[in-house]
């Protein structure tokens, strides 16, 4: 719902993929594990905006599909698509006439960002007809032949049109109904439907990162997208608990007593939380290099308090070295407290339904840097071990923040000389980590901090 409008979310998804020339059409092949189309389908899951997700597949597909999105439950439905595109929408479009604003998506566009979602529902809402653009940075080139140019037009009066594109249902239906009257069948988009039924259709901002697979290529860029894809600050800011404290939960917080860690707890004791510190020097005594303590521990919480509602994991140890003068010791110690440490104590934890996992990363786990191998090879390892998990844990929340250089004591030891101005406070980090408690939506984020 958007301001007492139902909306839904239209995916095509029926094409042959001829360009991409495999055996199955692209939208079934997978990066990082998944197939695209259930990658393109998922931002648009629990958002308030999305009353109902409609999937127009190859006839080909459709058990298949169905099969695949059983679990989404009543929310996502199947149907059979066209012989081409234009078809497909308007097949879809039949199916949902009773919803007032329609948002239409490539299936084949797996990077939507729930910004792009909302904006483009609340200038539907406004404007009836809206395509995604971006600017485009080539300039565009006109060629009847493909062997000569004709000319080259003004590269500032171009944009590139992505997806969604969202409309009044009504406006399209009737604009669809108009064109195949006038013989149009084969129109590649729906805007271009709208414009030649004569309405106008208004821009909203598109993303660099929401490309379509088209070629082979793509896949490859698609897996170097996902491996770095993180969550912008503005997909956390639709907190449906934002009202409430949190008042009678329990919390735990690995390297509670230094840094970001130390921060959450003050921040969860100001919410009415209860937090539990984890650390060598707290209350509960805590070792990252120690398995069989760290499960000791957990059992012990769980006897007397129960199931907690998250986890946060803030410890860390930075030791800037070559490989070649760090110890095995020292090896072996920061890759426990980095990342084993953090394995452990996920696996130890007993959550409620609903709790909540938080790693924390660091900006180095994008690429290895001198002096970091050990630290940066245990935070990536730490990014995609919060994927997995994310992904093997329905029941619960599991995400991970990645900030920028922080004005942590860890930090100040290691780079002595430099201006804290330029570091993010821990203040603004830990309330960045309250708002992904809040939002009860967000699993398997990577979440960007920046200063
Ligand atoms: N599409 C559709 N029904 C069709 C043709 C296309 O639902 N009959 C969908 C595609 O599945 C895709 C989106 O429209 O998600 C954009 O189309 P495009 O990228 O052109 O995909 P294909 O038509 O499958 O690819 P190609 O043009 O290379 O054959
Ligand atoms: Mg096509």
């Amino acid at each position: 719902m958007y301001q007492n409008k139902r909306v839904a979310a239209l995916i095509l998804m029926a094409g042959a993929g001829e360009r991409f020339s495999s055996h199955i059409p692209k939208q079934f092949h997978r990066i990082g594990g998944k197939r695209i189309y259930l990658r393109t389908l998922e931002p648009f899951l629990h958002l308030k905006e999305i009353d109902h997700i409609l999937l127009v597949t190859h006839p080909d597909w459709i058990e298949t599909v169905k099969e695949e999105t059983l679990a989404y439950g009543d929310i996502v439905s199947v149907i059979a698509g066209g012989k081409t595109r234009q078809e497909s929408s308007f097949i879809g479009l039949k199916e949902l006439l009773p919803y007032d604003l329609v948002v239409i998506h490539d299936g084949a566009r797996p990077f939507i960002s729930k910004k792009i979602i909302k904006d483009n529902v609340a200038a539907a809402f406004e404007h009836l007809a809206v395509d995604t653009c971006i600017p485009s940075t080539d300039t565009l080139v006109e060629s009847s032949q493909g062997l000569f140019i004709d000319a080259i037009g003004n590269r500032n009066k171009y944009l590139r049109g992505q997806t969604p594109q969202s409309f009044s249902t009504p406006l399209l239906y009737e604009a669809h109904v108009a064109a195949l009257k006038q013989g149009v069948s084969n129109a590649s988009d729906d805007c271009q439907l709208v414009l030649q039924f004569g309405h106008k259709v208004a821009i909203v901002q598109g993303e660099e990162s929401n490309i379509k697979i088209t070629s082979p290529l793509d896949i490859y860029l698609a897996d170097q997208l996902l491996r770095i894809k993180t969550t912008q600050p503005e997909d956390c800011s639709i907190f449906h608990d934002r009202d409430k404290d949190l008042k009678g939960k329990i919390f735990a917080v690995v390297g509670g007593t230094g840094g970001i860690g130390k921060e959450v707890i003050t921040q969860l004791k100001e919410r009415g939380a209860e937090a539990l510190s984890l650390s060598p020097s707290s209350e509960i005594p805590f070792d990252l290099c120690a398995p069989e303590a760290i499960q000791k521990t957990f059992s012990e919480i769980y006897k007397k308090y129960g199931p907690l509602d998250g986890l946060i994991n803030g410890g860390g140890l930075l030791q800037i070295k070559p490989l070649a003068e760090l110890t095995l010791e020292e090896i072996h110690k920061m890759l426990s407290i980095n990342l084993l440490g953090l394995i452990y104590s996920c696996k130890a934890v007993t959550l409620k339904k609903g709790g909540v996992i938080i790693n924390i990363a660091s900006s180095s786990f994008t690429y290895g840097r001198e002096g970091y191998s050990i630290y940066s090879a245990a935070k990536s390892g730490v990014v995609n071990f919060t994927q997995s998990l994310a992904e093997e844990r329905k029941d619960i929340r599991v995400n991970c923040i990645v900030p920028s250089r922080t004005n942590t004591p860890m930090r100040r030891k290691n780079f002595p000389i430099e201006n804290p101005q330029e570091l993010l406070d821990p203040i603004v980090v830990a309330k960045k980590i309250i708002e992904i408690i809040y939002d009860s939506s967000l699993t398997g984020s990577i979440i960007d901090i920046k200063k």
